[in-house]
C-alpha cells in the first residue's frame, strides 16, 4: 500500500488517465541543482547529489503512473565547459546512480537508454552506462532515455551526416530525404516525441535539448529547483497537460463543429496525427534504443498502459507491453548513439567542436552533500544550465 499523500496522487493522475490525456512521454531538463546547494553555504556538487535523489524518486513514480517515455537531460555537450572538478564529481554521480540502482531498474523492468555521444564520457561513466543499456535492453515496462553528452544540434548533425552518407553510396535519393526520414535517423527513432517537456529551477529556456522532437511538446516550468522536484510536481505538470488543448498546427478537435464540441472519444491531450510509433512485443524489432527483441524478458514485463512500480516497491512488474521499437531507420546498427552501421567507418562525434571530455576520471566519489536537508516550496534562479 502506498502511503496516504502517494496514493491521492496516484488517484490524481489515474484521473487524468480516465480523460484520456495522458502523456507517453516525458522529457525533463533537470536543472537548478548547483543555486539550489549554493542557497545553502554547499558546493555545488552537493546539488548534484541531492538531485540524483530526485532521479531516483521521479524514475520510481513515473514506473509508477504507467508512463511510458521518461527522458533526463543529465548531462549535455556544453556542460563539459564547467570546471574540471565539476564535470568530474557530475560523472562520478553517473557511475555511482548506476552501480546503486541498475540492479533494481532491471528486476522492475525499466529499460535504461542513452541519447548522446558516450564516446566523448570518460572510460568509467561510459562502460557503466554501456552496461547499464546492455543490461536493460529487453526490458519494457518503462523507457528511462538519459541524454548524457547529447546536444540536440549534435544530434542533427549526425543525422545529416548519416543521410549525407548514405546519398553518397547511392542508398537513397536525396530527394527522398523528408521529414520521416530525418526522425529515423535521430537517436530517438522509435519512440514517441516527448508530449511534456518539464523544466524546473525558474529557468524558460530549451537549452539544445530535443529540439526536433519537442516541435509540438506541450513545456511546463517551475520555479522548484530539481533537488526539490517530487512526484507531486510530475503531478501538477501532468495535469496542467492534460488541460492544453494540442492542435499541431491545426484548429483542434472541436473545429468546424456547432459549439466546438469534441467527437466521442477525442483528447485534446493526446498524440500528434500519424502513425503509431510503438508496437507490442510480439512484433518487436531492432530499435534506435538497443531493443532488438531478440532476449527473453525475464522481468516478465507488461503492456504500458497500466501503473507499476519500480525501484524496490515489490519486485518485478508483470505488465506486459513494453514500447517496443518500431526502427524506421532501422540503421543504428547496434549502439543508438553510434554514428554510423558497424563497419562503415563513420566516427562518433558528439562534442566535435565543443570542449571534449577530460581523458581519465570517471568513477571517483564525489563530494558528499552535508547535511540532506530539503526545503519544500520553490525557488527561482537567475543562472542558466547550460
Ligand atoms: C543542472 O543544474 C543539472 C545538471 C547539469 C546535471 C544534472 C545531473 C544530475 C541530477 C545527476 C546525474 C544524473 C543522473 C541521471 C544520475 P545546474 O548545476 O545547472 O544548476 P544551476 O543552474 O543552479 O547552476
Amino acid at each position: 500500500m502506498p502511503p496516504p499523500e502517494e496514493a491521492e496522487l496516484l488517484r490524481r493522475v489515474e484521473r487524468v488517465r480516465a480523460m484520456g490525456r495522458m502523456p507517453r512521454h516525458v522529457a525533463i531538463i533537470m536543472d537548478g541543482n548547483g543555486r539550489w546547494a549554493q542557497r545553502r553555504g554547499w558546493p555545488r556538487v552537493a546539488g548534484h547529489r541531492a538531485g540524483v535523489e530526485s532521479v531516483r524518486v521521479i524514475v520510481r513514480f513515473a514506473g509508477d503512473i504507467g508512463l511510458e517515455v521518461l527522458t533526463l537531460y543529465a548531462f549535455s555537450t556544453e556542460n563539459w565547459r564547467r570546471p574540471p572538478a565539476e564535470v568530474r564529481a557530475l560523472m562520478g554521480l553517473l557511475v555511482e546512480h548506476i552501480r546503486r540502482d541498475l540492479d533494481e531498474l532491471d528486476r522492475n523492468g525499466v529499460q535504461i537508454r542513452v541519447i548522446g555521444d558516450p564516446e566523448g564520457l570518460p572510460p568509467t561513466p561510459r562502460r557503466e552506462v554501456l552496461r547499464a543499456v546492455e543490461t536493460t535492453r529487453s526490458n519494457g515496462r518503462m523507457i528511462l532515455v538519459l541524454a548524457l553528452n547529447y546536444g540536440a544540434r549534435w544530434e542533427l548533425a549526425r543525422a545529416a551526416r548519416r543521410l549525407a552518407a548514405k546519398a553518397a553510396r547511392g542508398e537513397i535519393d536525396p530527394q527522398a530525404i523528408d521529414e520521416a526520414m530525418l526522425a529515423a535517423h535521430l537517436q530517438t527513432a522509435d519512440l514517441p516525441d516527448p508530449d511534456l517537456v518539464i523544466r524546473p529551477s525558474g529557468e524558460w529556456r530549451i537549452s539544445n535539448f530535443l529540439l526536433w522532437q519537442i516541435a509540438y511538446s506541450e513545456l511546463w516550468f517551475t520555479p522548484i529547483a530539481w533537488p526539490d522536484f517530487r512526484p507531486v510536481h510530475l503531478v501538477e505538470a501532468i495535469e496542467a497537460y492534460a488541460h492544453r488543448e494540442r492542435r499541431f498546427g491545426g484548429l483542434g478537435p472541436g473545429a468546424g463543429r456547432p459549439g466546438g464540441a469534441m467527437a466521442p472519444g477525442e483528447a485534446p491531450g493526446s498524440s500528434p496525427p500519424g502513425p503509431p510509433r510503438l508496437r507490442p512485443p510480439a512484433d518487436a524489432g531492432q530499435g534506435a534504443g538497443g531493443t532488438d527483441g531478440g532476449r527473453e524478458d525475464p522481468a516478465g514485463c507488461g503492456p504500458a498502459d497500466a501503473p507499476g512500480r519500480l525501484l524496490g516497491r515489490g519486485g518485478a512488474d508483470p505488465r506486459a507491453a513494453p514500447p517496443q521499437a518500431v526502427s524506421p531507420g532501422g540503421d543504428t546498427g547496434g549502439w543508438p548513439w553510434a554514428d554510423g552501421a558497424p563497419g562503415d567507418g563513420a566516427g562518433t562525434g558528439a562534442g566535435r567542436g565543443a570542449t571534449r571530455a577530460p581523458a581519465t576520471t570517471g568513477g571517483g566519489q564525489p563530494p558528499a552533500a552535508p547535511g540532506g536537508g530539503r526545503r519544500p516550496g520553490g525557488e527561482a534562479g537567475t543562472e542558466g544550465r547550460c
